[in-house]
Protein backbone atom coordinates (compact mmCIF):
# COMPACT_ATOMS: atom_id res chain seq x y z
CA UNK A 1 0.00 0.00 0.00
CA UNK A 2 2.92 2.27 0.98
CA UNK A 3 4.49 1.30 -2.24
CA UNK A 4 1.25 2.57 -4.25
CA UNK A 5 1.05 5.52 -2.02
CA UNK A 6 4.69 6.76 -3.00
CA UNK A 7 4.20 5.94 -6.60
CA UNK A 8 1.65 8.20 -7.18
CA UNK A 9 3.09 10.58 -5.43
CA UNK A 10 5.76 10.74 -7.13
CA UNK A 11 3.84 10.28 -10.20
CA UNK A 12 2.25 13.54 -9.68
CA UNK A 13 5.35 15.33 -8.80
CA UNK A 14 6.86 14.16 -12.07
CA UNK A 15 3.82 15.38 -13.72
CA UNK A 16 4.12 19.07 -12.68
CA UNK A 17 7.59 19.39 -12.91
CA UNK A 18 8.01 17.98 -16.52
CA UNK A 19 5.03 20.54 -17.65
CA UNK A 20 6.58 23.52 -15.62
CA UNK A 21 9.48 24.15 -18.79
CA UNK A 22 6.26 24.23 -21.51
CA UNK A 23 4.05 26.22 -19.76
CA UNK A 24 4.03 30.08 -21.06
CA UNK A 25 3.87 32.33 -18.32
CA UNK A 26 0.90 34.58 -19.72
CA UNK A 27 -1.53 33.16 -21.70
CA UNK A 28 -4.99 34.03 -21.13
CA UNK A 29 -7.07 31.29 -20.38
CA UNK A 30 -10.29 32.92 -20.96
CA UNK A 31 -12.21 36.50 -19.94
CA UNK A 32 -14.63 37.17 -17.41
CA UNK A 33 -16.64 40.24 -18.17
CA UNK A 34 -20.06 41.46 -17.56
CA UNK A 35 -22.68 39.76 -20.42
CA UNK A 36 -26.10 42.11 -19.21
CA UNK A 37 -26.11 45.56 -18.20
CA UNK A 38 -25.54 47.14 -14.64
CA UNK A 39 -28.71 46.81 -13.25
CA UNK A 40 -28.25 50.24 -10.83
CA UNK A 41 -25.43 53.05 -9.74
CA UNK A 42 -27.01 53.19 -6.78
CA UNK A 43 -26.47 51.14 -3.59
CA UNK A 44 -28.98 50.68 -0.88
CA UNK A 45 -28.62 47.17 0.30
CA UNK A 46 -25.71 44.57 0.09
CA UNK A 47 -24.86 41.03 0.89
CA UNK A 48 -21.54 39.80 2.08
CA UNK A 49 -21.33 36.04 2.21
CA UNK A 50 -17.73 34.33 2.80
CA UNK A 51 -17.11 29.97 2.87
CA UNK A 52 -14.37 30.29 5.88
CA UNK A 53 -12.68 27.47 7.95
CA UNK A 54 -10.87 28.81 10.52
CA UNK A 55 -11.87 32.69 10.27
CA UNK A 56 -9.36 34.76 8.08
CA UNK A 57 -12.27 35.09 5.16
CA UNK A 58 -14.82 35.42 7.58
CA UNK A 59 -12.70 38.52 9.44
CA UNK A 60 -12.49 40.18 6.20
CA UNK A 61 -15.69 39.60 5.04
CA UNK A 62 -17.04 41.15 8.35
CA UNK A 63 -14.46 44.44 7.81
CA UNK A 64 -15.91 44.54 4.82
CA UNK A 65 -19.35 44.78 5.88
CA UNK A 66 -18.79 46.92 8.62
CA UNK A 67 -17.30 49.12 5.79
CA UNK A 68 -20.70 49.40 3.78
CA UNK A 69 -22.70 49.81 6.90
CA UNK A 70 -20.70 53.10 7.69
CA UNK A 71 -21.52 54.16 4.50
CA UNK A 72 -25.49 53.70 4.78
CA UNK A 73 -25.36 51.09 3.34
CA UNK A 74 -27.92 47.95 4.65
CA UNK A 75 -25.72 44.55 4.62
CA UNK A 76 -27.18 41.23 5.18
CA UNK A 77 -24.04 39.41 5.96
CA UNK A 78 -22.83 35.96 6.95
CA UNK A 79 -21.38 31.99 6.06
CA UNK A 80 -23.02 31.31 2.93
CA UNK A 81 -23.70 27.73 4.69
CA UNK A 82 -26.31 30.01 6.85
CA UNK A 83 -27.86 32.16 4.63
CA UNK A 84 -30.92 32.37 3.14
CA UNK A 85 -30.03 31.97 -0.73
CA UNK A 86 -33.43 34.13 -1.75
CA UNK A 87 -32.16 37.04 -0.11
CA UNK A 88 -29.57 37.55 -2.91
CA UNK A 89 -31.76 38.62 -5.80
CA UNK A 90 -32.83 41.19 -4.29
CA UNK A 91 -30.10 42.98 -3.16
CA UNK A 92 -27.67 46.12 -5.37
CA UNK A 93 -24.52 44.18 -4.72
CA UNK A 94 -22.92 41.05 -3.66
CA UNK A 95 -19.42 40.22 -2.58
CA UNK A 96 -18.37 36.58 -2.08
CA UNK A 97 -15.48 35.28 0.14
CA UNK A 98 -13.29 32.11 -0.20
CA UNK A 99 -10.58 30.70 1.06
CA UNK A 100 -7.77 29.29 -1.86
CA UNK A 101 -8.12 25.42 -1.60
CA UNK A 102 -5.22 23.77 -3.28
CA UNK A 103 -4.69 26.38 -6.14
CA UNK A 104 -8.62 26.94 -6.62
CA UNK A 105 -11.46 27.93 -4.60
CA UNK A 106 -13.99 25.28 -3.31
CA UNK A 107 -15.75 23.37 -4.78
CA UNK A 108 -18.25 23.65 -1.82
CA UNK A 109 -18.40 27.63 -3.50
CA UNK A 110 -18.65 26.74 -6.58
CA UNK A 111 -21.63 24.82 -6.12
CA UNK A 112 -23.52 27.41 -3.94
CA UNK A 113 -22.92 29.97 -6.32
CA UNK A 114 -24.85 27.40 -9.34
CA UNK A 115 -27.28 26.77 -6.71
CA UNK A 116 -28.05 30.98 -7.21
CA UNK A 117 -31.27 32.47 -8.99
CA UNK A 118 -30.64 34.84 -11.62
CA UNK A 119 -28.97 38.30 -10.36
CA UNK A 120 -30.10 40.18 -13.79
CA UNK A 121 -26.95 42.88 -13.76
CA UNK A 122 -26.51 42.76 -9.69
CA UNK A 123 -22.59 43.76 -9.76
CA UNK A 124 -20.40 41.59 -8.03
CA UNK A 125 -17.07 41.27 -6.00
CA UNK A 126 -14.88 38.34 -4.97
CA UNK A 127 -11.91 38.60 -2.41
CA UNK A 128 -9.87 35.23 -1.57
CA UNK A 129 -7.71 35.04 1.53
CA UNK A 130 -4.89 32.63 0.92
CA UNK A 131 -1.58 31.32 3.23
CA UNK A 132 1.29 30.79 0.22
CA UNK A 133 3.11 33.36 -1.78
CA UNK A 134 2.11 31.40 -5.20
CA UNK A 135 -1.41 30.07 -4.30
CA UNK A 136 -2.98 30.67 -7.23
CA UNK A 137 -5.14 33.25 -5.79
CA UNK A 138 -5.85 35.26 -8.91
CA UNK A 139 -7.14 32.57 -10.39
CA UNK A 140 -9.20 30.95 -7.58
CA UNK A 141 -10.90 34.46 -7.21
CA UNK A 142 -11.30 33.84 -11.09
CA UNK A 143 -13.62 30.55 -10.43
CA UNK A 144 -15.93 32.97 -7.99
CA UNK A 145 -16.73 35.58 -10.62
CA UNK A 146 -16.98 33.47 -13.44
CA UNK A 147 -19.61 31.64 -11.78
CA UNK A 148 -21.49 34.96 -10.91
CA UNK A 149 -20.68 36.17 -14.37
CA UNK A 150 -22.77 32.56 -15.64
CA UNK A 151 -25.70 33.99 -13.01
CA UNK A 152 -26.03 37.45 -14.72
CA UNK A 153 -24.12 39.76 -13.18
CA UNK A 154 -21.80 42.64 -13.69
CA UNK A 155 -17.86 42.02 -11.94
CA UNK A 156 -16.56 44.84 -10.33
CA UNK A 157 -13.73 43.70 -8.09
CA UNK A 158 -11.50 41.10 -7.53
CA UNK A 159 -8.98 41.07 -4.18
CA UNK A 160 -6.67 38.56 -2.58
CA UNK A 161 -5.57 39.12 1.07
CA UNK A 162 -2.97 36.95 2.33
CA UNK A 163 -3.53 35.25 5.46
CA UNK A 164 -1.89 32.58 8.01
CA UNK A 165 -2.44 29.26 6.50
CA UNK A 166 -4.69 26.94 7.60
CA UNK A 167 -3.22 24.10 5.81
CA UNK A 168 -2.58 21.09 8.21
CA UNK A 169 -0.06 19.25 6.49
CA UNK A 170 2.51 21.86 6.81
CA UNK A 171 1.84 22.44 10.42
CA UNK A 172 3.62 18.97 11.48
CA UNK A 173 6.94 19.47 9.74
CA UNK A 174 7.33 23.38 11.10
CA UNK A 175 7.26 24.25 7.56
CA UNK A 176 5.20 27.33 8.49
CA UNK A 177 4.07 30.02 5.50
CA UNK A 178 5.56 33.35 4.89
CA UNK A 179 3.11 35.03 7.17
CA UNK A 180 4.46 33.14 10.05
CA UNK A 181 8.02 33.01 9.07
CA UNK A 182 8.21 36.78 9.15
CA UNK A 183 6.57 36.73 12.50
CA UNK A 184 3.44 38.72 11.73
CA UNK A 185 0.72 36.89 11.94
CA UNK A 186 -2.03 38.11 8.67
CA UNK A 187 -4.41 39.13 8.67
CA UNK A 188 -3.12 41.81 10.79
CA UNK A 189 -3.86 45.83 10.75
CA UNK A 190 -2.73 46.59 7.34
CA UNK A 191 -4.56 43.99 6.00
CA UNK A 192 -7.82 45.03 7.43
CA UNK A 193 -7.37 48.53 5.96
CA UNK A 194 -6.76 46.84 2.73
CA UNK A 195 -10.13 45.36 2.61
CA UNK A 196 -11.72 48.20 3.89
CA UNK A 197 -10.08 50.41 0.91
CA UNK A 198 -11.37 47.45 -0.89
CA UNK A 199 -14.97 47.78 0.03
CA UNK A 200 -14.59 51.63 -0.85
CA UNK A 201 -13.19 50.75 -4.26
CA UNK A 202 -16.22 48.46 -4.79
CA UNK A 203 -18.60 51.28 -4.18
CA UNK A 204 -16.33 54.05 -6.50
CA UNK A 205 -16.81 51.32 -9.57
CA UNK A 206 -20.46 50.68 -8.73
CA UNK A 207 -21.36 54.06 -8.42
CA UNK A 208 -19.39 55.48 -11.64
CA UNK A 209 -20.91 52.39 -13.45
CA UNK A 210 -17.73 50.48 -14.40
CA UNK A 211 -17.54 47.23 -14.81
CA UNK A 212 -14.16 45.43 -14.91
CA UNK A 213 -12.51 42.27 -17.22
CA UNK A 214 -10.81 39.67 -15.09
CA UNK A 215 -8.46 37.32 -17.00
CA UNK A 216 -7.84 33.93 -15.75
CA UNK A 217 -4.03 33.00 -16.48
CA UNK A 218 -1.98 29.80 -17.53
CA UNK A 219 0.16 29.03 -14.34
CA UNK A 220 1.44 26.03 -13.04
CA UNK A 221 -0.94 26.12 -10.09
CA UNK A 222 -3.64 26.17 -12.03
CA UNK A 223 -2.14 23.65 -14.29
CA UNK A 224 -2.26 21.38 -11.18
CA UNK A 225 -5.51 22.07 -10.51
CA UNK A 226 -6.74 19.72 -13.50
CA UNK A 227 -4.95 16.94 -11.58
CA UNK A 228 -7.25 17.37 -8.30
CA UNK A 229 -4.25 18.11 -6.00
CA UNK A 230 -6.38 16.87 -2.90
CA UNK A 231 -7.00 13.71 -4.12
CA UNK A 232 -3.36 13.08 -4.46
CA UNK A 233 -2.57 14.54 -0.92
CA UNK A 234 -5.23 12.06 0.76
CA UNK A 235 -2.96 9.50 -0.58
CA UNK A 236 -0.21 10.89 2.17
CA UNK A 237 -3.15 10.91 4.70
CA UNK A 238 -4.05 7.95 6.93
CA UNK A 239 -6.49 6.83 9.94
CA UNK A 240 -8.84 9.48 9.67
CA UNK A 241 -11.22 8.90 11.96
CA UNK A 242 -12.62 10.65 15.43
CA UNK A 243 -11.07 9.51 18.52
CA UNK A 244 -14.03 8.35 20.99
CA UNK A 245 -12.16 9.26 24.28
CA UNK A 246 -11.26 12.76 23.49
CA UNK A 247 -14.45 13.57 21.39
CA UNK A 248 -17.16 15.81 23.96
CA UNK A 249 -20.23 15.68 20.82
CA UNK A 250 -19.89 19.31 20.44
CA UNK A 251 -20.46 19.09 16.97
CA UNK A 252 -18.01 21.95 15.61
CA UNK A 253 -16.05 19.54 13.68
CA UNK A 254 -20.38 18.13 11.78
CA UNK A 255 -20.79 21.77 11.32
CA UNK A 256 -17.65 22.67 9.16
CA UNK A 257 -17.95 19.87 7.24
CA UNK A 258 -18.65 20.60 4.02
CA UNK A 259 -19.46 17.14 2.47
CA UNK A 260 -21.30 15.55 5.76
CA UNK A 261 -17.96 12.70 6.23
CA UNK A 262 -18.27 12.78 9.92
CA UNK A 263 -20.50 10.25 11.96
CA UNK A 264 -20.40 11.19 14.90
CA UNK A 265 -22.53 7.96 16.35
CA UNK A 266 -19.87 5.63 15.28
CA UNK A 267 -16.89 8.04 15.23
CA UNK A 268 -15.94 7.61 12.38
CA UNK A 269 -15.16 9.82 8.74
CA UNK A 270 -15.82 8.61 5.06
CA UNK A 271 -12.73 8.88 3.54
CA UNK A 272 -14.33 8.74 0.32
CA UNK A 273 -16.65 11.82 0.39
CA UNK A 274 -13.95 13.79 2.59
CA UNK A 275 -12.02 16.16 0.24
CA UNK A 276 -9.60 16.96 3.00
CA UNK A 277 -10.43 20.48 3.76
CA UNK A 278 -9.08 20.05 7.49
CA UNK A 279 -12.13 21.70 8.61
CA UNK A 280 -12.82 19.03 10.93
CA UNK A 281 -9.32 18.61 12.64
CA UNK A 282 -8.80 22.55 12.52
CA UNK A 283 -12.18 23.47 14.57
CA UNK A 284 -11.25 20.69 17.46
CA UNK A 285 -10.81 22.23 20.46
CA UNK A 286 -10.17 19.18 22.24
CA UNK A 287 -7.65 17.06 19.76
CA UNK A 288 -10.67 14.38 18.76
CA UNK A 289 -9.72 14.37 15.28
CA UNK A 290 -7.12 11.73 14.02
CA UNK A 291 -5.82 12.14 10.89
CA UNK A 292 -1.65 10.80 10.59
CA UNK A 293 0.95 11.13 7.99
CA UNK A 294 4.13 9.42 7.29
CA UNK A 295 2.65 7.90 11.42
CA UNK A 296 2.66 11.00 12.72
CA UNK A 297 -0.39 12.73 14.00
CA UNK A 298 -1.93 16.12 12.33
CA UNK A 299 -2.48 18.81 14.64
CA UNK A 300 -5.32 21.32 14.36
CA UNK A 301 -5.42 24.84 13.68
CA UNK A 302 -6.07 25.68 17.53
CA UNK A 303 -3.02 23.36 18.49
CA UNK A 304 -0.65 24.88 16.10
CA UNK A 305 -1.84 28.57 17.17
CA UNK A 306 -1.60 27.55 21.23
CA UNK A 307 1.65 25.74 20.44
CA UNK A 308 3.49 28.64 18.62
CA UNK A 309 1.96 30.74 20.94
CA UNK A 310 0.49 32.89 18.00
CA UNK A 311 -1.92 35.26 19.06
CA UNK A 312 -5.16 36.60 15.68
CA UNK A 313 -5.05 40.01 14.92
CA UNK A 314 -8.40 41.09 15.45
CA UNK A 315 -10.18 44.67 13.35
CA UNK A 316 -10.87 47.18 15.10
CA UNK A 317 -14.65 46.64 14.25
CA UNK A 318 -14.47 43.35 16.03
CA UNK A 319 -13.28 44.46 18.81
CA UNK A 320 -15.41 44.92 22.24
C1 LIG B 1 -7.10 22.28 2.50
C2 LIG B 1 -6.36 23.57 2.35
C3 LIG B 1 -5.77 23.88 1.14
C4 LIG B 1 -5.10 25.08 0.98
N1 LIG B 1 -4.55 25.38 -0.24
C5 LIG B 1 -3.97 26.57 -0.42
C6 LIG B 1 -3.45 26.91 -1.71
O1 LIG B 1 -3.53 26.16 -2.67
N2 LIG B 1 -2.88 28.12 -1.85
C7 LIG B 1 -2.77 29.00 -0.81
O2 LIG B 1 -2.20 30.08 -1.00
N3 LIG B 1 -3.25 28.70 0.41
C8 LIG B 1 -3.85 27.50 0.62
N4 LIG B 1 -4.38 27.20 1.85
C9 LIG B 1 -4.35 28.22 2.94
C10 LIG B 1 -5.69 28.96 3.04
O3 LIG B 1 -6.08 29.47 1.79
C11 LIG B 1 -5.60 30.15 4.00
O4 LIG B 1 -5.12 29.75 5.23
C12 LIG B 1 -6.97 30.82 4.15
O5 LIG B 1 -6.80 32.12 4.66
C13 LIG B 1 -7.91 30.05 5.05
O6 LIG B 1 -9.11 30.77 5.15
P1 LIG B 1 -10.15 30.56 6.33
O7 LIG B 1 -9.43 30.84 7.62
O8 LIG B 1 -11.23 31.54 6.06
O9 LIG B 1 -10.62 29.16 6.22
C14 LIG B 1 -5.02 26.00 2.06
C15 LIG B 1 -5.61 25.67 3.28
C16 LIG B 1 -6.28 24.48 3.44
C17 LIG B 1 -6.92 24.16 4.76
S1 LIG C 1 -15.25 19.00 17.10
FE1 LIG C 1 -14.05 17.48 18.21
S2 LIG C 1 -15.05 17.28 20.20
FE2 LIG C 1 -16.48 18.31 18.85
S3 LIG C 1 -17.73 16.66 18.01
FE3 LIG C 1 -16.06 16.98 16.57
S4 LIG C 1 -14.48 15.56 17.19
FE4 LIG C 1 -15.92 15.69 18.88
S1 LIG D 1 -14.08 15.05 7.07
FE1 LIG D 1 -12.89 15.72 5.31
S2 LIG D 1 -14.29 17.10 4.19
FE2 LIG D 1 -15.09 16.84 6.27
S3 LIG D 1 -14.25 18.56 7.45
FE3 LIG D 1 -12.85 16.80 7.74
S4 LIG D 1 -11.33 17.07 6.14
FE4 LIG D 1 -13.06 18.38 5.55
Amino acid sequence: MENRRCFFKKSAIIVSVAAFPVLPSCITLNTIEAQVPLKSKEIKNAAVLWYSQSGNTEKCGKVLAKTLEKKGIKVVYGDLRDIDKSIVSNVDLIVIGSPVFYYDTPEFVKDFIESLPELNGIPVAAYVTFGGPEGNQHNAGCSILEGLVQKKSVPVGLESFMSISSYSLSFKENDISITTKQNTILPDQNTYKKVREYAEFILSQVEKGSTSKFKRTLTLREFSTYFGPEWWTKLTVDNHHIIEQNCVGCEACVKKCPTDSIDLDSFSVNTDSCVLCFGCINNCQYQAVNMESNNTKLIGFHEYMEKNNFKFVLPNELKT
